[in-house]
């Protein structure tokens, strides 16, 4: 048992009280005695900003604490931590660079921030001397950024391919298991907390992207411009094609694929089929997963909770803990020499090299299977299956092309000679598959 005199208290100052930032504050009323029995650490919380006084917290807090001023805690020389939990680009830029100005630590769960404007954030924080902690960035409550930066910290890391956008993941489970529509699982993953202030940001693979633009900066140790990943989001997924897939073995999930190679880096984000086997197609709900390849660690897979309100607090507070040990002298507070990162090539999407699942739309006549083979062969595009579903409606056939290995901007070209042709009666669907 630690004295009382030899507890150090570290006071924090928190932007933001909405789903994360409340889960922080339940943490913190619940489990505070206990990391200060382990750490000998007391955290305080002195100040908590929100946009509105009025509002019906999920979370009890005593009204001296809140502030509309974000400044009150950005200038109080007695908080040590500024945790900045109200996302999106502005002011939350001004807040962060304000508070390590201001001699502050700084912890984060903004994504967002970090993947599209990052670099001026992390320079400043270094050239300032603190730290800057980001674990909930990315999958909430999966301690994925410290496993990058630390455990696998001797390694080379080629691959960082997964699941990390909760709500996406969520939508897909309750269409293609449940039967839900696309509109009732994203009303249901806003109620629970999962999805973004605008959930535009993760139906259409913007969020997946900025966790898969902080996840290859760190392992492939090297700066993403975030606007040359690939993204797609599942918007525009048709449950049949979720069927069909099915029938065929595969699963459909939202993956974040990061690559490390020769010619350069593979960044996208886009509805990827997965065989029913693979351990990413088991991953359901809210559950995010992250595989890993490291040339002396091999593969490594992390799954936990990917969002909602205690699994990203259990990542913040895991930042909390370990900036207050350094300022209690556990631990070396001094920022290490920042990592030097490459700017390695991005590839476009073009020249990634895929298999492929095609739905063409055809009418049901002689012929038609024998021109989009060849059309597909003209483009160097070797057929692995074919499968004609039957219908009701001859004019509009469903035949199902799963293709070996072929470079995307041959499929392109082989899907624009086919709708140019008048083969199909819609625009086909294209679905990339990976092993
Ligand atoms: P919410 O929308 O639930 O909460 C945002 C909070 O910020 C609200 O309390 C709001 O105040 C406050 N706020 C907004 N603007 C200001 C401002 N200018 N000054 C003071 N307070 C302000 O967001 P989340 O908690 O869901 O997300 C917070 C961050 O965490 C985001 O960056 C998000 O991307 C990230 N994140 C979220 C996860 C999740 O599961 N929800 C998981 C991982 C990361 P008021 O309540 O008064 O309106
Ligand atoms: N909206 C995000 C998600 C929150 O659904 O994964 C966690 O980052």
């Amino acid at each position: 048992m630690l004295r009382t005199s030899s507890v150090k208290t570290v006071n924090l100052g928190l932007i933001g009280l909405g789903t994360v930032g409340s889960g922080v504050v339940k943490v913190l009323q619940k489990n505070s005695a206990s990391i200060e029995k382990r750490t000998g650490i007391r955290l305080v919380l002195k100040r908590v900003a929100v946009r509105s006084l009025s509002k019906k917290r999920a979370v009890r807090v005593s009204r001296k604490l809140l502030t509309r001023h974000p400044e009150d805690i950005l200038g109080d020389p007695s908080i040590d931590v500024v945790i900045e939990l109200i996302g999106g680009i502005h002011p939350a830029r001004e807040i962060i660079e304000t508070a390590l100005r201001n001699g502050k630590q700084v912890v984060t769960a903004n994504k967002a921030l970090l993947a599209e404007q990052g670099e001026p954030i992390f320079g400043l924080a270094d050239r300032c001397r603190k730290k800057l902690g980001f674990e909930a960035s990315v999958c909430g409550g999966i301690p994925i950024i410290k496993a990058l930066k630390e455990g696998l910290a001797s390694n080379q890391i080629s691959h960082v391919l997964g699941i990390v956008n909760g709500t996406c993941n969520y939508i897909l489970t309750g269409m293609s298991q449940e039967g839900i529509s696309f509109g009732a699982a994203l009303k249901a993953a806003q109620t629970q907390g999962y999805a973004e202030q605008n959930p535009h940001l993760d139906v259409d693979g913007i969020d997946s992207a900025h966790k898969l633009a902080i996840l290859a900066r760190l392992g492939f140790r090297s700066r993403v411009p975030f606007r040359k990943i690939h993204v797609e989001g599942i918007r525009s997924l048709s449950i049949i094609d979720i069927e069909y897939a099915k029938d065929l073995g595969y699963g459909v999930k939202l993956l974040a694929i990061g690559k490390d190679t020769s010619h350069g880096m593979e960044l996208r984000v886009h509805p990827t089929m997965l065989p029913l086997d693979h351990p990413l197609s088991s991953v359901k709900g809210v559950y995010n997963a992250v595989f890993v390849h490291a040339d002396q660690a091999g593969d490594l897979l992390f799954y936990g909770k990917g969002a909602g309100m205690f699994p990203t607090a259990s990542a913040v507070l895991s930042d909390i803990v370990d900036i207050a040990k350094r300022i209690a002298g556990q631990a070396d507070l001094k920022s290490p020499r920042p990592v030097k990162l490459a700017d390695k090539k991005v590839l476009p999407i073009a020249e990634i090299v895929s298999k492929y699942y095609l739905r063409f739309q055809v009418e049901d006549k002689p012929g038609v299977l024998g021109t989009l083979a060849r059309t597909l062969g003209k483009h160097h595009i070797s057929i692995l299956s074919v499968h004609q579903k039957e219908s009701h409606d001859p004019r509009s056939v469903p035949v199902i092309i799963l293709t070996y290995e072929a470079r995307e901007k041959n499929i392109l070209k082989a899907l624009r000679t086919i709708h140019r042709d008048g083969v199909v009666q819609e625009k086909t669907v294209m679905v990339r598959v990976e092993q």
